[in-house]
């Protein structure tokens, strides 16, 4: 399985087709060995610049000579972020990467520059991309990047098979570096690839998020580091766990796969539930067995934001959220809710919301006992269904996705379907994108290790879970 790791700032220090930093990469054995390469990295960058510094040049001229070498030393700071996250991905199984730098294609492309490109795109198994936050979003490579990977036939199909996961690099905390993630995030599932956040270990979701700014800062962002360190670390568990490039959907299952459909949100007439139950009736597969949960027709209690969810230590089959009230969703069908595979969240998005019937928000809510139980919700391809009105807006899926990848799932491209006059206007698409969807649930082997849940930010929670843990 290979990962291709891009780097996406008009800074790279590595674009050499000789590709020494995989080499490099590869010779090194533990963490500490890679920070010793890291920083001596970063020393051979401000070596370069210092040389210059002693000819009497202009920052133009400088600039100009900083291009003129080799690529093949120094790291720039989304290089710096990669080369962890990168690093870490080969620590898992079977797992081997590759580098490619942006700048050197998208700069100044040419013909054989982007075959080059198309070349490692279409060999990959898992796309890892680092690059700086410019305003709160990406910046122009990766834009172009998208945009040749969206007008290429060939890369589209490819995207299919593919894991994603990014890596944001921004001057500042909070600089923008959770926008750009999840923007990037809806531009690869659009894409039709298969996206993830970072690991359990550590706190930022969406991928890795890096505070740098002047050169050579980014290796001193910790915690910035940790969250690379997770991200590769998750997209090589997650190769390890999905098989994108098999079709599994005719081969009879021994134990029929499970997946839960959750209706948050819906009109008077159930149009969302109607729609939901059409697409079930004309889905053949016997591999798949679905549960619907009408969930706006119940009674969702709102979470008390009590802390210390799971209320006990126990197996994760028994109900264990503070809320004990006989009516609630949750209490009620606990067991079923956990008992799948996969599962879609869906709601009818409206203009307004006279006539809509909602537990969108406390449903998901409450699903943080179901995270904080060691992620019972987690690592299962998920995905939304939006049945929205043209001119609603109110971008439901992107709401989903940013819940959704806290759970630590795997991401399908968000299914929606559009509404105008009473007609659905996509219905068709949507007919193949709900088979799609099921197929690829199909592929994933949901065999990864449990993972605990550790309360970060909360002492008490912290407390609480140690010493319930010492007493079971
Ligand atoms: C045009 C431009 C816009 C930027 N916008 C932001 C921003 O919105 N937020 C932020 O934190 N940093 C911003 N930065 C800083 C870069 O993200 C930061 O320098 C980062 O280290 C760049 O990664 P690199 O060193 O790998 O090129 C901006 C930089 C430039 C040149």
């Amino acid at each position: 399985m290979l990962v291709l790791g891009i780097s996406a700032s008009l800074r790279n220090k590595r674009f050499s087709y000789k590709n020494e930093l995989i080499d490099d990469l590869k010779k090194i054995k533990n963490l500490e060995d890679l920070d010793f390469f890291v920083k001596n990295q970063i020393k051979i960058t401000f070596s370069d610049i210092e040389k210059l510094n002693e000819k009497k040049l202009s920052f133009e001229e400088k600039y100009k000579e900083l291009k003129k070498h080799k690529g093949n030393r120094g790291l720039s700071n989304s290089e710096t972020a990669l080369v962890y996250a990168l690093w870490n991905s080969l620590q898992e199984e079977n797992i081997n990467i590759d580098y490619l730098s942006l700048s050197n294609i998208f700069e100044n492309e040419t013909e054989d520059k982007l075959n080059h490109f198309k070349k490692k795109f279409l060999n990959c198994d898992a796309l890892l991309l680092s690059g700086p936050v410019y305003f709160g979003d990406r910046g122009s490579l990766t834009q172009r990047m998208i945009e040749f990977l969206n007008s290429d036939k060939e890369c589209m199909l490819h995207a299919k098979k593919i894991l994603y996961a990014g890596l944001a690099v921004g001057a500042k905390r909070n600089g923008g570096q959770e926008t750009t993630l999840i923007f990037q995030a809806l531009d690869f599932l659009n894409m039709g690839c298969k996206v993830i956040g970072n690991g359990h270990d550590t706190t930022a979701q969406y991928g890795g998020t890096i505070v740098a700014g002047d050169i050579g800062k980014a290796v001193k962002d910790d915690y910035g580091i940790k969250t690379a360190l997770s991200t590769g670390k998750n997209i090589g568990e997650i190769l390890n766990n999905i098989d994108l490039n098999k079709d599994l959907s005719e081969k009879e299952l021994k134990v029929p796969h499970k997946c839960n459909i959750f209706i948050l949100q819906d009109n008077k007439q159930e149009e969302c539930t109607k729609i939901i139950k059409s697409l079930l009736n004309n889905y053949k597969n016997k591999n798949i067995n679905f549960k619907v949960f009408e969930v706006y027709k119940e009674e969702v209690h709102k979470c008390i934001a009590c802390d210390v969810c799971p209320i006990s230590y126990d197996a994760s089959q028994k109900y264990r959220c503070i809320i004990n009230n006989k009516e609630d969703f949750f209490k009620k069908n606990h067991e079923d809710i956990v008992d799948c595979d996969s599962f879609i969240f869906a709601a009818y998005s409206g203009t307004n919301f006279i006539n809509i019937k909602s537990n969108y928000q406390q449903f998901i809510e409450r699903t943080r006992y179901l995270r904080r139980d060691n992620y019972l919700f987690g690592r299962k391809l998920v995905s939304s269904f939006i049945l929205s009105e043209v001119n609603s807006n109110r971008n439901l899926h992107i709401r989903i996705l940013t819940s959704l990848i806290r759970h630590h799932n795997i991401l399908f491209k968000p299914i929606l379907v559009f509404k105008n006059a009473n007609m659905y206007i996509n219905f068709e698409n949507i007919k193949k994108q709900f088979i799609d969807f099921c197929n690829t649930a199909l592929k994933v082997k949901n065999k990864t290790q449990e993972v605990e849940y550790k309360p970060v930010g909360y002492e008490i929670s912290l407390e609480e879970h140690l010493n319930r843990k010492k007493l079971s």
